[in-house]
């Protein structure tokens, strides 16, 4: 071992260098980026540490930003989420220093990220803001190396604004989940898919006939009703903004409130960004046999306590899937503990989609790498990052549009003609 690590096992290497280049044949936009950026060394001089899932797709992100000369680190930013294979492989193969290994406890957690950051980052690079609150609280020292950093997913956005809120923010945030071409794609179609794919891995059940209850009407609640649906199952949704349930009512789900569809769901998926959305009081009207996972950054959305409180026992029935029977007979399945289960049950996001998630991470980093200091603040991705990450993706996928005619444009900038 050349770099310095904390993995679960370095012989899976191989194994993981195997599954790191298919994802990358799936990311042609992430691949561009890093042949420019292997030319242009845009990163030269910068220190990043990144807490993010530790998948195939962040490899090549690591790689990428490698490329681009900046010395990295990488922890996970979920105990569940890693590839133990994926881990081994950036570090032996890519000499990247990884500290993660799959099933960590919370210590062990905090004692990764803690050792990423031990490396004085210029950027971090966060997935749910679990860096900057650890830099914020704990390692203030850090503050004064950092230019910026960027922030992959909607609850560590709202993180950050809650500290630029109240003046904590002590550094600029650029919030690579706000650019387009990331949570209209990865949050629906990423969540959607890679969400059913987790349920199915880990319960092989039918969907068709069931009714999937999604509690939350977001870009990734979307995604996983219309996949849900996709998949032949009958879907209702839970949502507290009223043009948000209106919208899933008119796209036509059942919309109701928690409590009545507790009795009628046969698998429920959280979505929400919230805390407690399904409770002891709602567990105690389920059906027996219901399913119950989470697609939420956090482990905070279905209250596993109140369960824990009632359960007589509990059984591991498969991997991934544990069984709590009640004292009237009734089992309730919890699936990946809580945990996000796209990426505790399967392996999250699919390739394709991280690609421009990814490239904007990429792309994001280079922008704060190269201008003077931002303003202390959360900062939307520059507007012709987010439509260069587009036309990448569709020149890649071989799909050509048309363009604005001189008559088109200039009726488009006038006012005058009407009727
Ligand atoms: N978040 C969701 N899916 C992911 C993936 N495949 N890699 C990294 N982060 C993710």
């Amino acid at each position: 071992m050349t770099v310095a690590a904390d993995i679960a096992d370095a012989s899976l290497a191989p194994a993981g260098k195997l599954r790191i280049e298919w994802a990358e044949q799936q990311m042609p936009v992430l691949r561009q980026i890093k042949e420019r950026f292997a030319q242009e060394r845009p990163l030269e001089g910068q220190r990043l540490a990144a807490c993010l899932h530790v998948t195939t797709e962040t490899a090549n992100l690591m790689r990428t930003l490698a490329a681009g000369g900046a010395e990295v680190a990488l922890c996970a930013s979920n105990p569940l989420s890693t590839q133990d294979e994926t881990a081994a492989s950036l570090v032996h193969d890519f000499d990247i220093p990884v500290y993660a290994v799959r099933g960590e406890d919370r210590d062990t957690y905090y004692a990764h990220l803690n050792a990423a950051l031990d490396m004085k980052p210029t950027i971090t690079m966060d997935d749910g803001a679990d860096l900057v609150s650890t830099i914020h609280s704990e390692r203030t020292d850090l503050v004064e190396h950092i230019i910026g950093g960027t922030e992959e997913t909607t609850t560590g956005v709202i993180r950050l604004r809650s500290m630029a809120a109240t003046q904590e923010l002590r550094y600029p945030i650029v919030a690579v989940n706000d650019a387009m071409t990331k949570h209209l794609f990865d949050n629906r179609f990423g969540t959607g898919q890679s969400t059913i794919d987790g349920i199915i891995r880990a319960t092989n059940i039918l969907l068709a006939g069931r009714n999937v209850v999604v509690c939350g009407f977001g870009m990734c609640g979307r995604g996983v009703a219309m996949r849900a649906h996709g998949m032949g199952a009958r879907v209702t949704v839970c949502e507290v903004d009223p043009l948000r349930a209106l919208e899933a009512v008119m796209e036509g789900y059942e919309v109701m409130s928690i409590a009545r569809a507790a009795e009628q769901g046969d698998v429920f998926v959280t979505v929400t960004g919230d805390t407690a959305v399904i409770r002891g009081e709602h567990m105690e009207r389920m059906k027996d046999g219901a399913i119950l996972c989470n697609s939420g950054h956090f482990d905070v959305e279905i209250t596993l306590r109140d369960l824990q409180a009632k359960a007589t026992s509990v059984r591991t029935i498969r991997p991934s899937l544990q069984q709590y029977e009640l004292p009237d007979g009734r089992r309730i399945n919890v699936l990946g503990e809580g945990r996000l289960v796209n990426l505790a049950a399967a392996e999250g996001h699919p390739a394709s989609v991280m690609d421009m998630s990814f490239a904007n991470q990429a792309l994001c980093s280079e922008f704060i790498a190269g201008r003077p200091r931002l303003a202390l603040d959360v900062h939307t991705v520059p507007e012709q990052i987010d439509a260069h990450v587009a036309e990448l993706k569709l020149a890649a996928m071989g799909v050509e549009i048309d363009t604005l005619t001189q008559e088109q444009k200039e009726y488009l900038t006038s006012w005058r003609q009407g009727t």
